[in-house]
């Protein structure tokens, strides 16, 4: 029997780096997978590179209320019910010192990254009351730690947290497990913006920097955070809730 066998799964961010790994992981393991992410194209072309009847997509902005009720509606229309959830997408905004953090992008981290993370807690935890599941949110090692020139989306990871604890209390009683996931950075699209935001030019100069202080001398790879995510979607996690699972080389033995 496979790890997720005929589970029933939704992914945020489902077209990105760490939303792709865990969709492909976890069809591998026996799932079904719906995929949501703003592109329709990049949705097109990740169901046709992996050509699987148990992989859906549907276009949506997470921080758009109306299009979150949509993807929770093709859930049910797909599956009936959810077991599992990685409430993923996220944005990193700009590297900039706090006094001149521009506002705009602030309020667009808190759009995406905290009332998108909330509204995918809200349309899909109905999904999963009568059955139980394990919802998965991704939020950062800047979910536990403070980060200069990075201030808003330090906080929205911050708050990922708390959403996680609660959302965990009031999903016990109905067996709902609630986990956070918490990368250093991963070696993908997100870090290569982030090392220009932080030296403009010089993004390999940066991740070389940026290695030298993570005690396991590397990034992650979008698979090592798949596997985690796999590990909290399945049965073998199933005592585990309301926690905090860093996955950072060692960052925070620090
Ligand atoms: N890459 C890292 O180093 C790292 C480290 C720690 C945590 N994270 C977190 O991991 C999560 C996944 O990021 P990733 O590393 O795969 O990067 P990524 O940029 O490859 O993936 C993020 C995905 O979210 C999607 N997205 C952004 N705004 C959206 C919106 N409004 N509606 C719907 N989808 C939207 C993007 O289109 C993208 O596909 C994010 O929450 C990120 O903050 C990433």
């Amino acid at each position: 029997m496979k790890r997720l066998q005929d589970k029933k799964v939704v992914i945020t961010g489902g077209s990105g780096g760490i939303g792709a790994a865990t969709a492909k992981m976890m069809i591998r393991e026996g799932a079904q997978v719906l995929i949501t992410d703003l592109d329709e194209k990049a949705l097109k072309e990740m169901a046709d590179e992996i050509d699987s009847p148990d992989l859906h997509w549907i276009a949506a902005d997470v921080s758009d209320e109306e299009q979150v009720k949509k993807y929770a509606d093709k859930a049910k229309e797909l599956f009936g019910h959810v077991d599992v959830f990685l409430n993923n997408a996220g944005i990193e905004g700009e590297v900039k010192p706090l006094d001149e953090y521009p506002m705009d992008v602030f309020r667009k981290i808190v759009d995406v990254n905290i009332y998108g993370v909330y509204y995918g807690l809200r349309y899909i935890f109905p999904l999963m009351k009568e059955h139980g599941g394990s919802i998965i949110i991704t939020s950062s090692l800047a979910g536990v730690r403070g980060h200069a020139n990075m201030l808003p989306y330090v906080t929205s990871k911050h708050a990922n947290s708390g959403m996680m604890r609660s959302a965990a209390l009031e999903g016990a009683p109905y067996k709902i497990r609630v986990n956070s996931i918490n990368p250093s950075p991963v070696d993908n699209r997100m870090m290569r913006s982030l090392e220009e935001g932080f030296s403009p030019g010089e993004s390999e100069a940066t991740k070389e920097k940026f290695e030298q202080i993570i005690p396991l001398g590397r990034y992650a790879t979008n698979d090592e955070v798949a596997s985690l995510a796999v590990f909290l979607a399945s049965d073998e996690s199933q005592f585990i809730t309301g926690s905090t699972h860093m996955i950072d080389g060692g960052m925070t033995a620090s």
